[in-house]
């Protein structure tokens, strides 16, 4: 019987940070390329949704916990800690239960989505809400792992891009080469350093092994408009957006943002709450592909790219989609402008329902 192994596992000799390591996984990665024929027809390209939402805890995040955990595992750590906008707690709290060791993590007051908070309270960590916004509990964090017994598992943890790279790989895997452009959602921008590091080792001979790809893409970030400090140039004091997962005001991974967008000739652009909820929509609405909001930016940013006439004709173009819409599941229950739906209400009668399907009687 064969079943994927996760991602320490079936990209072993690609991660030779994890050589020396025990496994501890979930079975993360292996997340489908699913073609995305309605957005393809509007913006002129081949596009592609790489469904992180299917990972074990519902996020990519799935990816470098499975090597943060199992590096600080083999390093002998006991406990765990992280800052997180929700994902990164859930994933954390998982693994850590799952090698036997304990989790902090510190999230930013009233500004989590539910299911993520549920998610890391399940696992057991030990969750505190601090007064203050993601980047306050990062800064938080990292003074505790300078000083005591944990180790932090946020992305500024090197085993955690290591882990995250697999995503670039198994787009290649699945399309036999790099795609023109990769768009993504940016917060922390761990995850853009980590897909441009993945498909810059496939396209290039590493450790002695052949390259896999014959080029790399442009790399398309979109930061959330309130939370946009890549493209501003500046941090951000008070981040605000309604995608709470990428509401950062100083990611910890900026500069090697900068350094995929410029070498990959892409761009960070930012995209508006509005056009991430109309993405949000649109994805769920005709592709069947639920995400939670943050993750809609990737396809906003495509769509506004796609307005501006900036996409390419016929491209192959991948947009992750990083987190599962039944994080956040309350935005499919508002239109577009804000109105509650309510689900239809009638007495147990067929004659009831086949009035509101309009049946003919
Ligand atoms: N999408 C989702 C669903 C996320 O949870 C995050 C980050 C991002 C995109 C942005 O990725 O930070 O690598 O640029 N979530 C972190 C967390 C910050 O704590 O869960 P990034």
């Amino acid at each position: 019987a064969h079943q994927w192994r996760g991602v320490i596992r079936e990209y072993a000799d690609r991660l030779p940070m994890l050589a020396e390591s025990p496994v501890v996984t979930l079975h993360e990665g292996g997340t489908p390329l699913i073609e995305a024929q309605h957005l393809s027809e509007l913006v002129g390209a081949n596009v592609f949704v790489k469904y992180e939402g299917l990972n074990p805890t519902g996020s990519f995040k799935d990816r470098g916990m499975t090597t943060a955990i199992s590096y600080a595992k083999g390093r002998g750590a006991k406990a765990v800690i992280c800052a997180s906008t929700g994902n990164t707690s859930a994933s954390a709290a998982a693994y850590a239960t799952k090698a036997g060791m304990t989790c902090a993590v510190l999230v930013p007051e009233g500004k989590i989505a539910m299911g993520k908070l549920s998610q890391a309270i399940a696992h057991g960590a030990t969750l505190i809400q601090v007064d203050g916004n993601f980047d306050n509990c990062l800064t938080v964090a990292r003074k505790l792992a300078e000083v005591h017994p944990v180790e932090l598992v946020n992305s500024v943890n090197p085993a955690r891009i290591e882990g995250q790279k697999t995503a670039a790989f198994e787009v290649v895997d699945a399309l036999g080469d790099a795609p023109d452009i990769h768009v993504l959602p940016v917060g922390n921008a761990g995850n853009i350093t980590a897909y441009w590091r993945g498909y810059t080792e496939y396209a290039t001979e590493t450790w002695g092994l052949a390259p896999v790809a014959t080029r790399t893409p442009q790399m398309w970030g979109f930061q959330a408009a309130g939370a946009a400090p890549i493209v501003l140039g500046h941090p951000i004091d008070d981040p605000e957006t309604i995608a709470t997962a990428i509401r950062i005001g100083n990611p910890a991974s900026w500069r090697q943002a900068e350094e995929a967008r410029d070498q990959s000739g892409g761009r960070i652009e930012s995209v508006t709450d509005e056009q991430i909820l109309a993405a949000h929509r649109l994805l769920s609405s005709t592709e069947g592909v639920f995400v939670e909001p943050g993750s809609a930016a990737s396809i906003a940013g495509l769509l506004q790219a796609s307005e501006r006439g900036e996409v390419p004709r016929d491209a192959t173009i991948v947009c992750t989609v990083t987190g599962h819409g039944l994080k956040d599941p309350q935005w499919a229950l508002r239109t577009a402008d804000g109105t509650d739906i309510e689900p239809v209400r009638v007495t147990a009668e067929a004659q009831a329902v086949a009035e509101v399907l309009g049946f003919e009687s």
